[in-house]
């Protein structure tokens, strides 16, 4: 990387570090300061990482001031438009948009892995019928790298692809078991001539004992929903996914990890949280309680948040709140719900919030949660499904980031600094002296 410009940094009394400046292709420039310890005994101090680029990426762009998202240069808009999700697989892991047989052959790999190994079926009888999913997922998923020993040579980049067609494939099959295992139905085998979407429907809601019908609208507007989830550059769960890849870790443990944060309220647990928000108002009343509780949201000492609202990097409308807004509406529409009053009681609550001082100063405008829950309970998804499914459509984003990494010459075990606060060293006491 060829430095564009410099900072300089005055400390202690009047010393001077110089520290390269790098430039993107677009975004924000960044200070360099690896040296910065080493020449100065200083570390820099930023809980949450709110001013720190913690890699180089070539994958996904967000300028969260213009409401802007992009995978490899694409805006969302135009994928969710143009392209189905394995597309976008493709495109996030390989960096270019498949021609026709690219994308043939991809498919045709992605299909082949879709089984799981049927002693995995065993571990599903070990957990509690009423277990969260994602807590099965974080099981599940992380005891995959049990099963595939032969390819978990990290530096290996044969292995590391069939990891991730194995993992991109499994992940449907895996979550679906996770829900069939709730309800008590039997697992359902992938069908592979189905696509990626419809086949993960079919193992959902199919049963042994029926065909089941594919619905294109649903499919769509869930392939839409994976294309939206697929990757956000360096969030919570992204983040955990290439610490946890730093160590060496094998990438079915690198993916369980970024499952368990990802299922956290303040990340994918927000689309469950919302909904659940929404439902509380609606039974409190519904749209003639939004006043209430803005209110108690403004409260701070409430503690109530407005779920599916804020975002720590996009200070404008999330633009796939707007894609997730429009693909509600059609199947909504679709499925002849026009007047559904949770539907209806979110566009209230959104209009109430944007025109409210509260909201407007902090720039909080929802984001892809708000209404992802409305529109996949309308397709008849459970709650508790809801982060399953943004953690399948994440992992292609997850493995994406994840190889980037490891191809980095860069990269080096994630290991932060800290401001110690903490006692000032001092003697124990025994027991029998302490008061
Ligand atoms: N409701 C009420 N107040 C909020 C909200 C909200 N949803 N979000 C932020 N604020 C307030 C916050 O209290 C703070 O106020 P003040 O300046 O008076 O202290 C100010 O806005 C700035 O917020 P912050 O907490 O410093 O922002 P952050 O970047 O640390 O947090 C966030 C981002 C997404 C965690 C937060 O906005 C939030 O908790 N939102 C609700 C949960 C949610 O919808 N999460 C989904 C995120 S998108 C999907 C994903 O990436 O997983």
């Amino acid at each position: 990387m060829e430095a564009k410009g410099k900072a300089t940094l005055t400390y202690g009394d009047g010393k001077t570090l110089e520290m390269p400046v790098y430039g993107g292709t677009i975004g924000p420039d960044v200070v360099d300061i690896r040296a910065l310890y080493g020449k100065t005994g200083l570390f820099t101090y930023d809980p949450g990482f709110l001013s720190t680029a913690s890699c180089g990426s070539k994958i996904t762009y967000i300028d969260g001031d213009a409401g802007v998202l992009m995978y490899r240069g694409y805006p969302i808009e135009q994928l969710a438009q143009h392209c189905d999700f394995l597309e976008v697989c493709y495109l996030l892991l390989k960096g270019e948009l498949p021609n026709a047989q690219q994308k043939k052959e991809f498919d045709s790999m992605v299909t082949k892995h879709t089984m799981v190994h049927e002693q995995l079926a065993r571990f599903y009888s070990g957990f509690r019928r009423d277990a969260h999913p994602m807590a099965v997922m974080v099981g599940v998923v992380g005891a995959l790298a049990a099963f595939y020993h032969d390819s978990l040579d990290i530096s290996n980049p044969e292995h590391r692809e069939v990891s991730a067609f194995r993992l991109i494939a499994k992940l449907p099959t895996i979550a679906a078991m996770a829900y069939k295992y709730n309800v008590g139905q039997p697992f359902m085998y992938p069908k592979n001539g189905l696509d990626y979407t419809s086949n993960f429907m079919r193992m959902m809601f199919g049963v042994p004992a029926e065909e089941y019908e594919v619905n294109p609208v649903l499919v769509r507007a869930l392939d839409r929903i994976l294309i939206l989830h697929a990757d956000h550059e360096q969030n919570a769960s992204t983040s955990t996914v290439r610490l946890a890849g730093s160590s060496g870790a094998n990438p079915f443990a690198c993916i369980s990890s970024g499952i368990a944060c990802l299922w956290g309220p303040a990340h994918g647990g927000a689309n469950e949280a919302a909904l659940n928000m929404l439902y509380d108002i609606q039974k409190q009343g519904g749209v003639a309680k939004i006043g209430e509780f803005v209110a108690k949201v403004k409260d701070k000492n409430s503690g109530v948040k407005l779920m599916g609202f804020g975002h720590r990097v996009y200070k404008n409308y999330d633009p796939r709140a707007k894609l997730m807004q429009e693909t509600t509406r059609e199947v909504l529409d679709a499925l002849g719900l026009h007047d559904d009053p949770l539907f209806k009681l979110a566009m209230a609550l959104e209009k109430v919030a944007l025109e409210d001082e509260y909201f407007v100063s902090r720039k909080l405008y929802p984001n892809v949660d708000f209404y992802s829950g409305i529109v996949q309970r309308a397709m008849g998804i459970p709650v508790s499904m809801f982060t399953c499914i943004f953690s399948l459509a994440r992992t292609v984003g997850w493995i994406a980031q994840w190889n980037e990494m490891i191809s980095d010459p860069e990269q080096k075990i994630g290991r932060p600094r800290q401001l110690y606060n903490g006692a000032t060293r001092r003697d124990v006491v025994p027991l029998a002296r302490r008061g």
